[in-house]
């Protein structure tokens, strides 16, 4: 069902010009012509409070919230559905008559961009190794969850965040100095962390253990093909891009406001990669 009334939309982050989210959504504004715009706006943790109030009582429609807002946010929501409930923050807000739920569509996002990358991938085959243990580990372990791997691995530099993603979303959780051994039977190899980002020191890991029938991912997107995943693609493993888990994420938070499921088109990918 779609919407024909104007909807006020914005990302909510700091920083946030960084964000791509714009782009993407009046993209798809213009493409379906809906009416709406969809606006940046920065605000500091200590300001969230205050400015999200006078955000609401300026009449927005739906929000999309990013680092390092995503677990705030969550206290000025009236209900929160499934997924964000489960996964533990918010990325997506949007108002049913007048109460505001809060969604995460970062698992979504995670899962339709692999299975849009690698035809018929068979997520129960064998174990997944997720490198690192931030907001976004935490989605995919429960993206994991949802797709019955049958064994998850969590390496990461520090143990306690791992063992609180383990705790809530069942795994393992493995040292980072252990990530090569935790490759020997692996069917799906996740970068989350921003190792390997223009900018950022590269990620160091040896693949010799990762059997070549493996999908190596890196949610990394800039540069595209990060180094990582040129070294998958020497050995002969499947790669996926991350640039997919935003265009995916989006493209449910949009069908959520305006009841559309919008097209990751190759206009929108050139857009948003330049
Ligand atoms: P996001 O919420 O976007 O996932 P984040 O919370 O900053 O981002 O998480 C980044 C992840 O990358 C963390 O797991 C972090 O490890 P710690 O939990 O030990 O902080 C990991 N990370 C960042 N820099 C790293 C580095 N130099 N070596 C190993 N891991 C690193």
């Amino acid at each position: 069902m779609s919407d024909d009334h104007y909807k006020k939309l914005a990302v909510l982050g700091h920083p946030i010009k960084q964000s791509k989210s714009p782009i993407i959504h009046k993209h798809w504004i213009e493409k379906y012509g809906v009416k709406g715009d969809y606006a940046a706006i920065d605000i500091p943790p200590a300001a969230l409070e205050h400015e999200f109030g006078e955000l609401i009582a300026a009449g927005y429609n739906g929000f999309n919230v990013t680092a390092p807002h995503k677990q705030d946010i969550m206290q000025y929501c009236d209900a929160r559905d499934r997924d964000a409930y489960e996964i533990g923050a918010v990325n997506t807000l949007y108002f049913k008559g007048d109460k505001l739920w809060g969604s995460n569509t970062d698992s979504y996002g995670f899962i339709e961009n692999l299975e849009n990358s690698v035809k018929n991938f068979d997520w129960t085959k064998g174990p997944a190794v997720i490198l690192g243990a931030g907001g976004a580990a935490r989605a995919i372990a429960y993206a994991l969850k949802q797709k019955s791997v049958p064994i998850v691995r969590i390496c990461n530099r520090t143990i306690a965040n791992a063992s609180d993603i383990v705790a809530d979303m069942g795994g393992y959780v493995m040292p980072w100095d252990q990530k090569e051994e935790a490759l020997l039977d692996a069917n799906l190899l996740i970068n989350t962390t921003s190792l390997g980002m223009t900018g950022k020191a590269p990620l160091e890991i040896n693949l010799d253990n990762l059997p070549q029938t493996a999908t190596v991912y890196d949610i990394v997107y800039a540069p595209l093909i990060t180094p990582l995943l040129e070294q998958a693609q020497a050995r002969g493993n499947q790669t996926v891009t991350g640039i997919g888990m935003l265009l995916y994420q989006a493209q449910k938070a949009f069908e959520i406001w305006y009841g559309i499921k919008p097209d990751v088109d190759d206009d929108l990918i050139e857009k948003v990669l330049k």
